[in-house]
């Protein structure tokens, strides 16, 4: 028997590099040697888009679409919305009864996520109890295996010491779920932040040549460069870290030149977006061609549900014999 792999999505626009960096290609790149789940997290949306929730639907049509046109395959992988298994909600219940508020409260995401997004009022049970809700999404499928950002690795952490206060309390029942780090774990977006569509700061998949190129030509690259002929610090430019992803063959070339102030930054940005784009259009073309028949989509995601709801379901009649109210 295969084991699981699982992980979700926030469908909070279109998806991004640091999306693709993040963990998608892990999933694809693993997709036949695992039993495959994979889901957009609209419940975990609402935690922060709750005042103007009404793009949720509609982004996450749009994440689906794109992950298909990157070679996520429908027939070898659950591809399913969150909302609709509602049995997630349920265990997030249970598992909310054995969760001490001291973990959630100095999870370092929530104290961060906090800070930066000033614009929302996150004083919610709903935002605090985010990673209970994570779990409940990893726990319902008993899953091995969990691609995931390096900074999703505090609430995969807490998965785990739900899981074990859970087993410890009723007896051994889930799975520890390990995590599957991808090589780039932490894509900067053009600001030098991490890269997120609330952050304002991404490049998106679907983003044309010219919108690429006119991003990559605004990032910050080492501030101490003045003059082209400046020697750089290529270790803390954002520029360079897309191509430790983009051109890693040539990266010791591109480090030297750079040191050695051969080229000055507009002319070095001007080598790497065309790279990006490039590696982009034919996920764009299959992209196109989804959206022309957008009733393939929901006809997945019903699929989806109806194969989840199936296994969640055994889930929680394990989980309520052993908490003693089946
Ligand atoms: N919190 C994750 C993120 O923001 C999304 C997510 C929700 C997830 N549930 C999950 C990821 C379960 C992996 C497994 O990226
Ligand atoms: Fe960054 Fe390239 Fe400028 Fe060096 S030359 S600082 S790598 S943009």
């Amino acid at each position: 028997m295969k084991k699981i792999m699982l992980t979700g999505f926030r469908p909070t626009g279109k998806l991004h590099l640091g999306h693709l960096h993040g963990n998608i290609k892990n999933m694809i790149k693993y997709q036949d040697d695992y039993e495959n789940y994979f889901f957009l997290v609209d419940w975990h949306a609402l935690s922060t888009e709750y005042q103007n929730p009404k793009d949720i639907k509609s982004n996450l049509i749009e994440c689906v679409v794109d992950l298909i046109a990157l070679g996520i395959d429908p027939d070898k992988t659950n591809i399913y919305r969150q909302s609709d298994i509602i049995e997630i909600a349920e265990l997030f219940l249970y598992l909310s009864m054995i969760t001490p508020l001291s973990w959630l409260e100095r999870c370092p995401t929530y104290k961060e996520q906090i800070k930066q997004m000033k614009s929302r009022d996150l004083s919610t049970l709903g935002f605090l109890s985010y990673p209970v809700l994570m779990a409940a999404d990893i726990l319902i499928v008993n899953a091995d295996i969990v691609p995931v950002g390096e900074d999703q690795l505090p609430h995969l952490e807490m998965t785990r010491e739900i899981a074990r206060r859970f087993n410890n309390l009723y007896g051994k029942y889930f799975k520890e779920p390990a995590e599957l780090l991808s090589e780039a774990t932490r894509v900067v977006g053009i600001d030098g932040r991490k890269m997120s569509k609330s952050y304002n700061n991404a490049i998106f998949l679907s983003d044309d040549e010219m919108t690429i190129k006119k991003k990559i030509r605004q990032m910050i690259t080492d501030p101490e460069r003045i003059h082209p002929t400046d020697p750089g610090h290529p270790e803390v430019c954002n520029v360079f870290s897309f191509y430790k992803i983009y051109d890693r063959e040539n990266i010791q070339e591109i480090e030297a030149r750079c040191k050695k102030g051969f080229i000055g930054c507009t002319a070095c940005k001007d080598q790497l977006w065309p790279l990006i784009f490039k590696s982009l259009e034919e996920f764009q073309e299959k992209r196109r061609q989804l959206l022309r028949n957008i009733d393939y989509i929901y006809e997945i995601l019903e699929k989806g549900k109806k194969t989840v709801r199936t296994v969640a379901r055994a889930e929680i009649n394990e989980v309520r014999k052993k908490m003693g109210i089946d």
